[in-house]
């Protein structure tokens, strides 16, 4: 009697890791709680520009093949961290028990950052290059446990004052770790990350892909779309002030003037870049830890029109912030992870879209910002692609 033929085995469907500095905070908690709802079908995936029809053919990777770990220094369990966010009215009632073990299994895969106290440079305690050897043995470890095709860092820490003495701050250490690892990097954050001078070089030549940084989900959101109006109707702005109101872990963060002060400086950049000048005025940030993740924006615009009339425009953005940065957090792991996936490499100035200050010297409007993010999706869709246009 013949043996029948086996047939073929079917390989694992690829799994990619999404790994997060700041993995316990809100924004990470609700990258992850999402993920596993809009997975499970419990919510659409409003917000997602990943999910919508100009991006469905690119080859990203699906929702559910995103596997999620990451690096904190507090040790708040992700279930607890979600049921503040629901507390907090910004994660819907029931959601955290419906994605309870999506939450543990990512809660297992958070491993202790650092600095911690006693981790300097003078000697007495783990030195800059042990630190960047351990988050980076953590993060090939998390891929080769967890036998992922390819894992993503984003950087979701808390807002870090900018460095002033040339010694590499947190986020550049976890950045370095993040190319010594071999994986690309997301700044999600204005701290410096890849942008320190020390790290210049590698970042130039790196062999993954990187982009950063600060996640543009508000205020300078609709600042990347009127800058551009009052450049195109020749209107003359005279001044541009705005004001934010938040509480949550970021606002008491950014109560420090020299973080606040890193965070600023993009929000103006803007604007200088849309405008072609920089107008009169400021941008403040006060921590009102009563808002929690709610955010108020308001920005007053002075402007003149034709025969010097002046004039005035006020806008009030009320935004939860992290509902806000999550599905955008999501969408940049999935574009970095393909565009890894197709050889792209070093920094990935087409996704100015998602970011105040883009690495490169992409346009500043969010229309155009949005037109090279789709020439750029197109690169990832096109498999029998010109490997010469790639990086
Ligand atoms: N939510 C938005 O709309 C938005 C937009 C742009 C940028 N961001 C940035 O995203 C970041 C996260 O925001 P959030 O609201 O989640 O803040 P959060 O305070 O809730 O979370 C930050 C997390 O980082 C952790 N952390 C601090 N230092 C660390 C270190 N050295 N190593 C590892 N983890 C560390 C904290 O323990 C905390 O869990 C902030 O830098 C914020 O400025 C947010």
């Amino acid at each position: 009697m013949s043996a029948e033929p086996s047939l073929p085995t079917p390989s694992p469907a690829p799994r990619f890791g999404v790994w997060f500095i700041g993995a316990r905070g809100s924004v990470a908690t609700t990258a992850i709680a999402g993920c596993a709802a809009v997975t499970a079908g419990l919510r659409p995936p409003t917000g997602m520009v990943t999910e919508t029809p100009d991006f469905t053919s690119c080859g990203l990777p699906p929702l559910s093949s995103l596997v999620f770990g990451g690096h904190d220094t507090v040790d708040c369990p992700l279930p607890k961290r979600a049921e503040h966010l629901v507390a907090g009215g910004v994660l819907p009632h029931g959601l955290p028990s419906a994605v309870h073990a999506e939450l543990v299994a990512a809660d297992r895969e958070i491993r202790p950052g650092g600095p911690l106290p006693g981790d300097t440079d003078d000697g007495s305690g783990r030195h800059d290059d042990e630190l960047i050897d351990v988050f980076a043995a953590d993060m090939r470890d998390f891929a080769h446990r967890q036998g992922l095709t390819g894992a993503v860092v984003v950087n979701v820490a808390s807002t870090e004052p900018a460095p002033t003495d040339g010694s590499l701050p947190p986020s550049s250490l976890y950045a370095a770790a993040a190319l010594r690892a071999g994986f690309p990097y997301v700044n999600f954050t204005p701290s410096a990350g890849l942008h320190h001078p020390a790290l210049a070089g590698q970042a130039a030549t790196a062999s993954v892909p990187h982009t950063g940084r600060d996640g543009k989900t508000g205020q300078t959101l609709l600042r990347s779309v009127l800058g551009p109006m009052f450049l195109q109707r020749a209107l003359a702005v005279r001044a541009w002030s705005g004001t934010n109101l938040l509480g949550g872990g970021d606002g008491a963060a950014l109560a420090d003037p020299a973080a606040a002060a890193a965070k600023n400086a993009g929000k103006e950049r803007v604007l200088a870049d849309t405008l072609g000048t920089t107008p009169e005025g400021e941008v403040h940030i006060d921590d009102v830890p009563a808002l929690g993740d709610w955010k108020t924006a308001w920005d007053h615009i002075a402007f003149d029109g034709f025969l010097g009339a002046r004039m005035v425009l006020q806008t009030t953005w009320q935004g939860c912030d992290s509902a806000l940065a999550a599905p955008l957090v999501l969408d940049l792991a999935r574009l970095v992870a393909r565009a890894r996936e197709r050889g792209l490499s070093g920094p990935l100035g087409e996704l100015g879209f998602y970011f105040k200050d883009p690495v490169g010297d992409g346009p500043s409007s969010l229309a155009e910002q949005y037109a090279e993010l789709r020439r750029f999706a197109g690169r990832l869709r096109d498999d029998a692609g010109d490997r010469g246009a790639q990086r």
